[in-house]
């Protein structure tokens, strides 16, 4: 009885309405968060070649594009600031006047309502392109440390509601949270970039933010593509810092690695769908080789599918429209 004929898998999927009613996995947009470049010296908004439809915002107009994105429905963004000036240190990752802490403040003004999610992380900042500070030719992780705190705290003090350190070194999570109880700010939530990949797919990225390392790679901090066990230690070493939130990066290749995190803690995980995932599919888009809209859902279905509570992607304003219609 239990095999065909009688078992016709087809009877659930005659129809729109029928499989609606079965369908299991569900993209809404109040799962989306939209990343944005905002870079001090610009007076003009200015498209990053390698990423169509995606500009580097100036100050000025950073508050306008969020109430956009808001109005569409999105409920968080996540910031990455491009400075004039980069030093050793990063100074400008944690000045009060920094561009992302002078971002945060004007977007308060024009979009009140929408979280504000900052990216932790010194590449940006410093003159050589490394996620923290160097001795003798590599990153130190102790001393960073201090300064990945500072530049979270700065970030809440200006107004931010989650911070995202995105640096990889060991026990960063801890000591943010720690400077941040410090401060009074034990209400604002961390989201780890706890399971972050020393990547190919970041390429457009370091041409949006200006962060490519000026000599060697991230692979001393960054995972290794190949390891999935590593990630599930990266992962409880964060929950025991205190991270309320877990994040997966890149997401297309590493689906299995989003589910193992699903399946192995019960704090919200989100995936980032990166830069160069982003530009992959806008390329062959336009060449009219895939159908954009038809395959950009089929990803971020895929992402939810394999775990993913909430989705960082470039496409979420045009995800948004797509819903709605
Ligand atoms: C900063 C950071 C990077 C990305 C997010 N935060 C670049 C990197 O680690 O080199 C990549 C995001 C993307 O590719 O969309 N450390």
């Amino acid at each position: 009885m239990n095999t065909f004929p009688h078992v016709r898998l087809r009877r659930l999927r005659q129809n729109e309405k029928i499989r609606g009613m079965v369908r299991e996995t569900h993209l809404r947009v109040d799962q989306l968060i939209y990343p944005l470049f905002i870079a001090e010296g610009l007076t003009e908004p200015s498209e990053i070649s390698s990423m169509p439809g995606i500009m580097q915002w100036p100050l000025d107009q950073i508050g306008g594009e969020v109430k956009r994105v808001a109005d569409l429905g999105i409920p968080a963004v996540l910031l990455f600031g491009i400075p004039n000036e980069k030093d050793e240190v990063g100074s400008q990752a944690y000045s009060e006047h920094g561009v992302i802490q002078e971002a945060i403040r004007r977007i308060k003004v024009e979009s009140p309502e929408t979280l504000i999610i900052t990216d932790v992380c010194l590449c940006e900042y410093t003159s050589h392109g490394h996620c923290g500070v160097i001795h003798n030719g590599t990153v130190q992780n102790d001393e960073s440390l201090n300064l990945l705190a500072q530049m979270a705290l700065s970030h809440v003090e200006a107004g931010a509601d989650i911070v995202a350190p995105s640096d990889m070194m060991d026990g960063r999570v801890g000591a943010i949270r720690l400077l941040l109880d410090e401060h009074g700010f034990n209400q604002t939530p961390i989201m780890s970039y706890s399971v972050k990949y020393a990547s190919g797919f970041y390429g457009p990225f370091r041409e949006a933010a200006g962060s490519t390392p000026q000599f060697g790679d991230r692979r001393a901090y960054q995972m290794d593509p190949a390891n999935v066990r590593e990630a599930l230690r990266e992962l409880e070493q964060d929950l025991s810092e205190g991270a309320d939130m877990v994040m997966v990066k890149p997401a297309l290749s590493y689906l299995d690695v989003i589910r193992q995190v699903r399946d192995n803690c019960d704090l919200p995980v989100i995936a980032y769908n990166v830069s160069g995932e982003y530009s992959m599919v806008k390329a062959a888009a336009q060449n009219g080789w895939i159908d954009e809209q038809r395959v950009v859902m089929e990803i971020l279905t895929g992402i939810r599918r394999a775990g993913a509570d909430m989705i960082i992607t470039y496409f979420a304003p045009e995800v948004a429209q797509w819903l709605r219609s």
